[in-house]
């Protein structure tokens, strides 16, 4: 779990520095440079390290001083990409979430394109209070369901928040698990389980 991790950490830093370089000369040669030694392997693509979407672009661009305006109308435009489950039911089981939360695998040059893929939410979060190792980039989520209820307000903006963390925060560190396709809509459904139900380990 640890190494695959900090694999995952790599990885992030050097898409970080990446797209925030590409704005400067020195970025640019660092790029060039990219283009020389990184070759693309499985799922782990040059393109996905120097295509940008709209809102990647806006956050290289103002890594730290993002006019609130512009922020506002980030946050905005992701929110409309959320695709909330068409069967209205947010709920899928909690162990299956448990067992997505603690998987770090995905996306990487050792993995299958398209392949299964974790959602490594215990690399920024605590969740259940068994678990010792844990990351602290995010807020805790121990007692999540507990302390906030499961009301439709709550339980919707948790669903938008895993499918796009941008459309709260524009330039969050949280990948955006749907609109990326990092997970799909019945793992995200087994993530809002490990959330929500009583009987998680979360809420104990
Ligand atoms: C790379 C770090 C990272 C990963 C991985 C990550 N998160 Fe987060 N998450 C954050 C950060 C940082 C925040 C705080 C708000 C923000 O900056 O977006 C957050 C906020 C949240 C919130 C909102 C909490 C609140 O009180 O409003 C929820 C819910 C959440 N994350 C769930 C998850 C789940 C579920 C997973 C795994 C599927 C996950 N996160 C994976 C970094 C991460």
């Amino acid at each position: 779990m640890k190494i695959i991790l900090s694999a995952i950490a790599i990885s992030l830093f050097v898409t970080g520095c990446a797209t925030a370089a590409m704005q400067t000369d020195t970025g640019k040669m660092l790029v060039a440079r990219l283009e020389e030694d990184f070759s693309s392997k499985g799922p782990a693509t040059m393109e996905r390290m120097l295509n940008q979407d709209e809102v990647q672009k806006a956050c290289s661009a103002y890594p730290l001083d993002m006019p609130d305006e512009q922020m506002e109308a980030l946050q905005a435009s992701q929110l409309k990409t959320v695709k909330y489950p068409a069967d209205g039911n947010y709920l899928g089981v909690w162990k299956e979430g448990e067992k997505i939360a603690q998987n770090g695998r995905g996306m990487q040059s050792s993995d299958q394109v398209k392949g299964t893929n974790g959602g490594n939410c215990y690399a920024c979060h605590q969740l259940a209070k068994e678990e010792i190792s844990f990351g602290n980039i995010g807020p805790s989520l121990y007692r999540y369901g507990k302390l906030k209820g499961d009301g439709e307000a709550v339980v919707k903006y948790t669903w938008a928040k895993i499918y796009n963390s941008q459309a709260f925060t524009a330039c969050s560190n949280m990948p955006r698990f749907g609109h990326s396709e990092i997970l799909t809509e019945k793992q995200i459904k087994d993530v809002m389980a490990l959330l929500f139900d009583k009987n998680s380990p979360v809420n104990q």
